[in-house]
């Protein structure tokens, strides 16, 4: 009866938060709402799962097409970057020139008793004694490290034999450079310019984990930015800055970024400087995006392998030479990963995730008071003028409370109910996700309504 009589009283029936908000603190509560709710699933789950590979469920996919939508657009959406789509598998030669055959490896030690495996250099040495294994109870002495390559191997054609050894992609940055004189020609475009590339990348990491955070499959969106030798240190500069811009404008805290300077010791074979920007997650601070200056290794080391040319003509001064380039490389799974953490909230009642409504996998729920058909019919009209232009979704079942937290728990901005009222005033509720703010309006005004919000989102 309770319920009844506050479903009659209508949708505007006010909410008060249950205390403060918290971040998340274990990532248990996100892994098992990611399950839950259908944002990711262990692969191959009724075999037992597969270690370190995730799918995507409904809202996870729909949430990953608006990371790499959004990544796309802010790249190739100016006059001076192309994006491209490489093949996964490309010449073995491409791996020796890359360093990647040579130098794509981490240190590995087993455990002789448990049989554990560990990156030798990332045990803490401030917890355990050289040589000590990590996680077994009988403290298990290590074995030596040995270089353990992370690539890939699978075999081209018929013949398992040597000659037909090729690897799937450790990262897409490759793709691009073999391209660079393809891509300059075609698309007529001169130095300094860019190229973006959104593809899968393959690692036998050794020690993955953390849910979507290290798996052995993954997406990167990288851009390599090719400049004139001697700029290169301040386009370095201006990527460092464009992209922390561009994970503060999609509603990461400021307080939970930071950059990270690679010491010599740190940099890859390829960088002659190298930043990580990295997110403070629960397990701690953490690279989620790297920006390389990779001076001209990389065109270098395809000229020499491949005996052609990878120069620039610059007509204006009759000038040729090799460009430098400056990388921005982050994981489009990682991004997804810092966009659900950091969006996470909780009150003690409400559980709900403070997504950018760019990313959110739904941008408005649409709900009758009831299943009474003048409310369904409206409901349904709206639902279908609305999901002309943003991605909505309806629920019809059980009391209106719940609908909003099913949303909230996912992510929705905005929910929107049909009433009595709308159906004699043609008004609705619209009830804010973060806030739960409640507020009238005209239905037909809804979508300009939206618009409005999302265009001044944050400010
Ligand atoms: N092309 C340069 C490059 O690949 P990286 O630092 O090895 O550089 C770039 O990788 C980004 O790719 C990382 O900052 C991270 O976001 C993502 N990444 C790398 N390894 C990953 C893995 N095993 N799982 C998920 N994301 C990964």
């Amino acid at each position: 009866m309770k319920e009844q009589e506050s479903e009659n009283s209508g949708a505007q029936a006010s909410e008060k938060p249950a205390g403060p908000p918290q971040d998340l603190k274990d990532m248990n509560d996100l892994v098992s709402l990611a399950k839950r709710r259908g944002f990711a699933f262990q692969s191959s789950e009724v075999y037992g799962g597969i270690n370190a590979c995730w799918d995507y469920g409904p809202l996870g996919a729909e949430l990953k097409r608006n990371v790499k939508d959004v990544w796309w657009r802010t790249m190739t959406d100016r006059m001076d970057i192309e994006g491209i789509d490489a093949a996964i598998l490309m010449h073995p030669k491409v791996w020796e020139a890359s360093g990647h055959v040579a130098g794509f490896s981490d240190p590995l030690v087993d455990c002789k008793n448990c049989k554990a495996r560990f990156r030798a250099d990332k045990i803490d040495l401030t917890q355990f004694k050289p040589g000590q294994c990590p996680s077994c109870e009988k403290f298990g002495t290590l074995t030596e490290p040995r270089n353990f390559n992370l690539m890939f191997k699978t075999h081209m054609g018929p013949l398992e034999d040597s000659a037909s050894i090729v690897y799937l992609r450790p990262e897409t940055a490759q793709g691009i450079y073999v391209n660079f004189l393809n891509v300059q020609q075609s698309a007529r475009q001169k130095v300094p310019f860019g190229i973006a590339q959104i593809g899968k990348a393959f690692r036998n990491e050794i020690t993955p984990g953390n849910f979507i955070f290290r798996t052995r499959e993954f997406e990167q969106m990288e851009m390599q930015y090719f400049v004139k030798p001697g700029t290169d240190e301040d386009w370095f500069e201006k990527w460092k800055a464009a992209r922390i811009q561009w994970h503060l404008d999609l509603g990461i805290r400021k307080d939970k970024l930071r950059f990270h300077a690679h010491g010599p010791g740190e940099l890859a074979h390829y960088a002659k400087a190298a930043f990580d920007i990295e997110y403070l997650f629960p397990f701690g601070w953490q690279e989620l995006e790297g920006i390389h200056n990779r001076s001209d290794f990389d065109l270098g080391q395809h000229q020499k392998f491949s005996g052609k040319k990878l120069e620039y003509f610059d007509e204006t001064v009759k000038e040729r030479y090799v460009p430098y380039i400056v990388e921005t490389s982050v994981g489009c799974d990682r991004f997804l990963l810092v966009s659900l953490v950091d969006a996470y909230r909780s009150d003690g009642d409400r559980v709900w995730l403070q997504l950018h409504p760019k990313l959110s996998p739904y941008k408005v729920a649409i709900y009758p008071l009831m299943k009474k058909p003048e409310l369904m019919e409206f409901s349904d009209k709206l639902f279908n003028d609305v999901r002309k232009k943003y991605r909505a979704t309806t629920d019809e079942a059980g009391s209106i409370g719940k609908r909003y937290r099913r949303q909230d728990e996912i992510g929705t901005p905005f929910g929107v109910t049909v009433d009595y009222d709308t159906v004699s005033n043609g008004t609705v509720t619209i009830r804010h996700r973060d806030s739960m703010a409640q507020e009238r309006i005209p239905a037909d005004k809804l979508v300009s309504y939206i618009e409005d919000k999302f265009e001044n989102w944050g400010k």
